[in-house]
Formats: structure tokens, sequence, C-alpha cells
């Protein structure tokens, strides 16, 4: 066996030959005559000259040796409903919902925007438009209008895949009106949208732009539409996330590095074989969802499951029931949804066989120690493997991968350096790269990004490279925006983001954009949002907003009713997961002489450690009216 070492070397200094044969993972129609072309820094193409296609590797091809096997098992605790779609059958759907989709006039390169709960039509959606080349955007069903209306306007699909309702907790979220709004707020009209009726709420069509997806898929029940063969570096999909700036970027993934990138990442991190059932935890809205829920278990053959609704409803051990009615061998989730369970009745764990699961991954958020400890514990010490990575990268950064070497994991690090990645800690000051154990620096990756990574941002290649390439003083490298540092045995730890993105429950969130939707309130004339450490969450928004009319701040019912209102804007414009915790009205915003807001002091205050250097401050007191505010009595 190779030793890891070795491997992730070979990755780095051999690089071509590496990923050469990691290319034979997948089903190619013409193979690459280039491995990587880097001759335009920081823009890598992957398997330049192959043609393949997504849709192709995730379920034609393994027709001839899995056709009757589960490709697809969707069970929904909301609406009680278990349905398991073998390769055949999603072969099927996926084949009429392509027909639909070019019915409504999608062409190779046009984009579809998926705005879906978690329901079989969504993954027929998604593996419908890399089958035909076009690509998918899922926006996030928690998302509301005025998140969809952006994503919209930046990716001006030509139709959008949606549905009348989600459901929460036994409750029917329309998703209808929010579509309907952002639509009339975009400046891009799709020219269709296709709907799911699901029999949750009642629907307004418009006449002339809305179809029903029931409607279409009975004139399409024999529908053959073969894969179109694209180039490899044709993109996927986009997939938007948050950043600095309040305008959230649409990741851009090719086609042919992403199918490797999957199809390797499942032989040597997640272990599976083909046959087997993976278990995803996450949503299709989210980078894990699509790498982890549709296409990288396809592509190894794999069947996934798709699970719609809560972790504790029915009752807490609803996984676990899942885990040993399909005999789950592979499960992924995150620290937030363990912390959940870990609240629940214990025999929930003790009372299922789970001897089919091998592993369970965690992603998304730092991973603590006594969760870690707990869940290690419960599931009588499988291993718990955690992984760190981004929207951007779509595969693991750091992590252990067991399938080139069995190695022990550290509790509180993820782990080491995946192969393909040339991962440096550098200094965010002189760029300079920190070599010796235990230092904190950036977590940087220098180019050429392994394949399966973003290729830009989508239409804004000037965006790829001012933001993720050029924040390093005297380095081109592709900076994470993460805080890290490494001990001698190669091993990272996670401090945290250097930029104002904040992880609540695992969901990425950009402080800018919970900021303006607040600003937008009549009575708002300043605000700042931070992350504050939450012992279930892991971080939650807390906002300190500066009133334009100031004499209402003694009245405490009014404010009140004031952070109702705040509450409810954001609510409408982002969705119910960027809701701050509480917002708070303060008099002024700490700031520095020269004016900027100061984020970091109001962040350490509000979870009780020491701000720092406070020499630039323009008013101490505008911190220490913070300060009263979060400190109990
Ligand atoms: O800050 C890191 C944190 O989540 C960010 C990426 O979030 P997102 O784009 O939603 O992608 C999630 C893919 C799993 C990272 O920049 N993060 C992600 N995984 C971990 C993590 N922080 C600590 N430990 C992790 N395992």
């Amino acid at each position: 066996m190779t030793s890891y070492a070795d491997f992730h070397r070979r990755s780095i200094e051999d690089r071509d030959a590496f990923w050469a044969e990691q290319a034979r993972l997948i089903d190619w129609q013409t193979p690459p005559q280039t491995i990587c072309d880097y001759s335009q820094p920081p823009f890598a193409r992957w398997f330049v000259g192959g043609r393949t296609n997504l849709c192709h590797n995730a379920v034609d091809r393994h027709l001839k040796d899995r056709a009757d096997q589960p490709a697809l098992i969707w069970v929904s605790t909301e609406t009680d409903q278990e349905r398991v779609y073998s390769f055949r059958d999603l072969h099927a759907e996926v084949q009429r919902m392509a027909a639909a989709l070019r019915e409504l006039g999608v062409k190779k390169g046009d984009r579809v925007l998926i705005y879906m709960p978690m329901i079989a039509e969504a993954a027929f959606a998604m593996l419908a438009c890399t089958r035909i080349g076009a690509l998918h955007s899922v926006v996030f069903g928690g998302f509301a209008s005025g998140s969809l209306a952006s994503r919209i306007e930046d990716a001006e699909p030509v139709v959008v895949v949606s549905a009348d309702a989600g459901s929460r907790g036994g409750k029917a979220i329309a998703y209808k009106p929010l579509l309907d709004e952002a639509i009339e707020l975009s400046r891009h009209k799709p020219s269709s949208v296709l709907l799911v009726d699901r029999g949750l709420v009642p629907m307004n069509l418009v006449a002339g732009r809305d179809q029903l997806w029931a409607t279409l898929r009975e004139r399409h029940l024999n529908a053959q539409v073969p894969c179109e063969w694209v180039d490899s570096t044709h993109p996927s999909y986009t997939l938007y996330t948050s950043g600095t700036t309040g305008k959230p970027k649409g990741v851009q993934r090719d086609t042919g590095g992403y199918a490797v990138a999957l199809a390797a990442s499942m032989k040597h991190i997640f272990c599976g074989n083909p046959g087997e059932t993976y278990f995803s935890t996450s949503d299709i809205g989210w980078v894990v969802g699509h790498s982890y829920i549709i296409y990288g278990p396809l592509i190894h053959g794999m069947a996934t499951l798709m699970y719609e609704g809560l972790p504790t409803r029915p009752d807490g051990g609803i996984w676990w029931r899942l885990v040993e009615k399909y005999k789950v061998t592979v499960m992924f989730s995150a620290p937030t949804a363990i912390r959940v369970l870990k609240k629940q009745d214990p025999a929930h764990l003790t009372r299922h066989d789970l001897s089919s699961l091998r592993s369970l991954f965690l992603a998304g958020e730092p991973l603590d120690e006594p969760t870690a400890q707990w869940i290690s514990g419960a599931l009588k010490d499988k291993p718990i493997i955690d992984n760190y990575w981004q929207t951007e990268t779509g595969w693991p950064i750091l992590t252990i991968c067991n399938g080139v070497e069995r190695a022990p994991s550290k509790f509180g690090s993820p782990g080491k350096a995946v192969y393909g990645y040339d991962i440096k800690l550098l200094d965010d000051q002189t760029g300079q790269e920190l070599t010796a154990p235990n230092q904190k620096g950036v977590i940087a990756i220098e180019g050429p990004l392994p394949p399966g990574c973003m290729q830009t941002v989508w239409r804004d290649d000037a965006r790829f490279v001012s933001t993720y390439w050029s924040s390093v003083p005297n380095r081109m490298v592709y900076s994470t925006f993460d805080w890290g540092i490494r001990d001698e045995d190669g091993y990272f730890f996670i401090l945290g983001r250097t930029d104002d993105v904040i992880n609540v429950a695992g969901h990425r969130l950009g402080t800018r954009e919970i900021e303006e939707a607040i600003a937008s309130h009549p009575n708002v004339a300043e605000v700042a949002v931070v992350g504050v450490a939450d012992q279930l969450k892991g971080q939650v928004a807390m906002a300190f907003a500066v009133l334009k009319d100031a004499s209402i701040l003694g009245d405490q019912a009014a404010l009140l009713k004031l952070e109702g209102e705040v509450m409810k804007i954001v609510d409408g414009n982002l969705g119910a997961v960027a809701r701050p915790a509480r917002v708070r009205f303060v008099h002024v915003l700490p700031k520095t002489r020269s004016g900027k807001v100061l984020r970091r002091a109001v962040q350490a205050v509000c979870e009780g450690r020491d701000p720092g250097d406070l020499t630039t401050m323009e008013d101490p007191a505008a911190l220490q009216q913070i300060r009263d505010m979060v400190t109990p009595a």
C-alpha cells in the first residue's frame, strides 16, 4: 500500500500523471489530451480535449450493471412518503425532465434555476440540466425573495424549476409566492416556470409562463433524450455563496474535473462501494448536497438517500432507522445536527442495527470535541471523520484519506491536506510561508486548484482573481479566508474566518448581506452584524443598529416591536436562516477614527473576550454600551 505522504506528494509533484490515473475512474466519450492547462494562471483548465457528461456518469453508465438497483431513495417524514428509484427509473425520470426543459426552450449553455424543497424532482431537474449541457443554479429553499431575486438576476435563467411548497416540522411553507415576488423584483424574467404541485398549498399559475410538471411529464413519458457530450471544461453549474460584499458570488464548476474529483473522493476519502447506500443529511441547496447527495454517490454507482424532514421527527431516531432500513454504509452530516441529536434519548441509537455503517463524515463548521466524543461513543467507535472544505472547492481540502492509508483522527482537527491540494499557511501581513509547526496563518492553496474546484466567478473573471487570488500580500495564491494552524504531524486546526462570513448551524452567511437587509428598515441609520459563538449552532448573528429616530431608545416596548419588524425584514428578504438571534439598538457604533466599524471588537465583547488593541477607536463609550447590553447583570 502507498503511504499517504507519498500519495499526496505525487499528486503535487507528478500532478498530470496522478490525475490522468484518477481520470480513468469516469467514462469519457473522448479522452482528454492535456491533463492540466495552467498557461493562464490562476485559471486552471482540467482534462482539456476530453468530452464527457455528468449525467451519463451518474446515471446511464450504471444501466449496464445495476439498472434495477436503487439509485435514489427518497424519504419524506414531512409528507410520510418513501420511494425508491432504481437506476432505470432515474434514467426515465431524468429524460422526461430533460425533454420538458427542452420543450421550454432550454439549450446547451443556458441556465436553469432550481428553487426546490428536498424532493426527488429536484434531483431529476439537476441531472436533466447536466444531461443536456444546461447549467443548473440551485437556490436553497430556505432563502426568501430578495436572495432569490439577486440570483435570478445574476444567473439569467431561461427556466425556473420550483414547487408549490416545502414543509418543515409538518407545516407547509409556500414557495410559489416567494418565487413570484422574486421574479417581480428581478430585472431578468425567466420565460417559463416549471412547477411541481405536491398538493400542499394552492398555487396561482401565471398564464403563458407557469407550467405544471405533471402535465409535461405525461407528455414526455417515453422521452429519449441522449446525453449531450460536452467539453471537460464546459460549465456544469453555478452555486451562489456569500463573501465579504453583499452580492453573492456564482461559483462556477466545470464538468470533467468535477466528475473526476468526486469519483476519486468516493474512493480515497469516503471509501464507498458501488451498490451500497450513501446518506448525506445536507440539502441540495448547499454544496454538500450537490457533491454528496447527487453527483458523488451516483457517479460511484451507490444509491443515495435524499431526506426531507427534521432529524427529530417523528423522533430523534429517524436517521438511525433509515441507516438500518437502507443499510447505509457511508453517512455525511454536520456537527450542528449531531448536537441536536445529542439532546435526544440515547436509546434511539441502541435501538437500531447500525452494523452496516462504516463511517460518519462531518463537515461545514468546526467539530467541537464534546460533540465528536459523544457521537464516537454513541456509534461504538466507528470512525467519525471531520472534513474541511468550501463551496468554492466542491470537495474536501483537509481530511483523513482512509482509502489510501488508514490514519487516526485528532480531536479538533479535520486532518491533513488532501491529495491535489498544495496547502500553504501564510502570514497575512507579509505573505510569508509559515513552515514551523503550530503557527497561526491564513490557509491558502497554491495554484492550480485541483480538479473539481471553481473555475471562476460566473461571468466575472476579474472578481475571481481579485477576491480569491489577491488577498495575501506578495503572493498569487488562492485564499480560503480561514485561519488555521498545522501541528508537527501535518494535522490542521481551523480557527475561524478572516472575512465577514459567519457560519450558523453549518449555513454560510455573509454578515454584509444581513446588514443590507436590516438597513432597509426606514428607521435604521446604520447597522453592524457579527457572528457570536453559540453552543448549539456554532455561531449566531447578532445585530447592533443605530436608529434614525433615537428618541425611542429608552422605550423597551417600542424597541421590542422594532426588533420584531427588523427580523421580519430579514426573513422576507433573505430567509429565516439569516435572522439574527437579537437586534439591539445603540446610540453609536464603535468605529475607528477613519470611520470603519470595529466588528471584531464588537464580536469579542459579545463573546466575553478581550477586544484587543483599541487605540484607533473614536469613542470608547460606544463599545462600553454594547458590553453593558450583552453582559449578564
Ligand atoms: O470556514 C470554513 C467552514 O465553512 C466554510 C465553507 O462553507 P461552505 O462554503 O458552506 O462549504 C461547506 C462545505 C463543507 C469554510 O471556509 N468549514 C467548513 N468545513 C469545516 C469548516 N470549519 C471547520 N471545520 C470544518 N470541517
